[in-house]
């Protein structure tokens, strides 16, 4: 299935609104939490997948900032889920080399502490792995990201180490959340929306963005695929002209 791709056009960072959970347990007749816990194997098929096709970064998205407007029975759920997830998989991260990184809204009193601890103890104990970086973006918000750079880029300026002409784009890039990790090729959503619900709203300046019906505990590797496919297709610009026209006025 992967000798259909392009080996020298593979993205070096994939972003995935993994969306359709509720949808995919209604329409079969479950509680919307059940669609989350189906896609689970989702979630460690792609990892497995990535690493397979040699793609460094894959960043998931798993509780927004919004996310927070639901049921508290279903919020409950997703915050133990999420804790529990990294257990399950403690072993075959450590395994597959896989290096996690959480990012989000830090010191959010209404995040249990034994999942900030566990994200945390998630990260240590990964550090050393270097096979792929796995981000969860776990309550995060692409404005909330942005405004707490902001912020560090005032503190900054007011205790006098910075001069506000020099700000530029790149000061903003210097405080996100992982300032080391490549902004993505390719942002896949999965569910039929179109849009970005608030994510990686700085990093997705030039991403291309690819939407496919699946629903998330659906999506496997033939899906996948489809979507890298359709990435490969793509004309990517950045502002210049279409490949093969440079040159002519
Ligand atoms: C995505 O699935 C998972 C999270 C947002 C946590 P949804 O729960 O949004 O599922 P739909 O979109 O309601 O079907
Ligand atoms: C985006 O999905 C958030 C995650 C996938 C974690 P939502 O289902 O929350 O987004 P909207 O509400 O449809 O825009
Ligand atoms: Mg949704």
């Amino acid at each position: 299935m992967f000798d259909e791709l392009d080996p020298a056009r593979i993205p070096r960072h994939i972003g995935i609104i993994m969306d359709g959970n509720g949808r995919w347990a209604k329409a079969r007749g479950f509680e919307r939490t059940v669609g989350h816990a189906a896609g689970e194997q989702s979630i460690f098929d792609t990892i497995d997948d990535c690493l397979e096709l040699g793609i460094e970064w894959l960043t998931v998205y798993a509780f927004s900032t919004e996310n927070w407007n639901r049921s508290s029975d279903e919020v409950d759920f997703l915050m133990a889920f999420n804790e529990s997830l990294l257990v399950r998989h403690r072993d075959s991260v450590a395994e597959k080399g896989v290096r996690l990184h959480f990012v989000g809204l830090a010191d959010d009193p209404r995040v249990p502490e034994r999942v900030t601890e566990r994200m945390a103890e998630s990260e240590r104990l990964s550090a050393d792995n270097t096979n792929i970086h796995v981000v969860f973006a776990f309550n995060y918000g692409g404005r909330a990201e942005i405004a707490d750079a902001a912020r560090s880029i005032a503190e900054d300026v007011a205790a006098g180490a910075l001069d506000p002409a020099k700000v530029d784009s790149t000061s903003i890039s210097n405080r996100l959340y992982l300032p080391g990790m490549p902004d993505p090729e390719l942002i896949i959503r999965t569910s039929g929306e179109q849009r970005l619900s608030n994510f990686l709203l700085w990093q997705s300046a030039y991403s291309e963005l690819v939407f496919t019906p699946v629903l998330w505990p659906d999506f496997d590797r033939s899906a996948l695929v489809d979507c890298l496919l359709e990435y490969q297709r793509r004309d990517r610009r950045f502002g210049g002209v279409a490949s093969g026209e440079e040159g002519s006025g």
